[in-house]
């Protein structure tokens, strides 16, 4: 039988761009289909914790109707493999260092809906433009993975 998923963790590795734009972009889609799940998201690296997310960040959610300015960026640690069902990483390297701390419950956000694509990280990208790429990557993602949580099939 296959186990409900039940917890979803996105990682990234400041926590302050994309993990939390995936945190609540997977929020309200999986309220919008009635679905109870434990969502929350982390990064790699220390250097933000305890911070909110970056101001484009908090911008380009709130223009797509979410509230993001509340978050606090955390570390990702291997307490998290046991709370999570998933932990999806937003890029490749985000998923090799997840699986170097001994992760194995660890997946890539772009394998639900972009070919395997990484999400570029906008923190390094010039201006807000890189935000509304991003979002619209993750948003794109997130309804395939809410398809996947609803009816698992396959993980690539
Ligand atoms: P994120 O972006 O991983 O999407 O949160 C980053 C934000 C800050 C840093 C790296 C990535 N940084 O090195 O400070």
């Amino acid at each position: 039988m296959v186990k409900p998923i039940s917890a979803v963790l996105f990682v990234c590795l400041g926590n302050i761009c994309r993990s939390p734009l995936a945190e609540a972009i997977l929020r309200q889609k999986a309220q919008t289909e009635g679905l109870s799940l434990d969502i929350d998201s982390a990064g790699t690296g220390s250097w933000h914790v305890g911070e909110p997310p970056c101001d484009y960040a908090i911008r380009v959610a709130k223009l797509h109707g979410l509230d993001i300015q509340h978050y606090r960026a955390r570390q990702v640690s291997m307490k998290d493999a046991e709370r999570f069902d998933l932990v999806i990483g937003l890029d490749d390297k985000n998923v090799s260092d997840l699986k170097a701390m001994g992760m194995s419950n660890v997946y890539k956000l772009g394998s639900f809906g972009l070919n395997g694509e990484d999400i570029p990280d906008p923190y390094f990208f010039d201006g807000f433009e890189g935000f509304e790429t991003v979002f619209s990557m993750i948003d794109q993602c997130c309804s395939e993975l809410i398809k996947f949580i609803s009816a698992p099939k396959r993980l690539k």
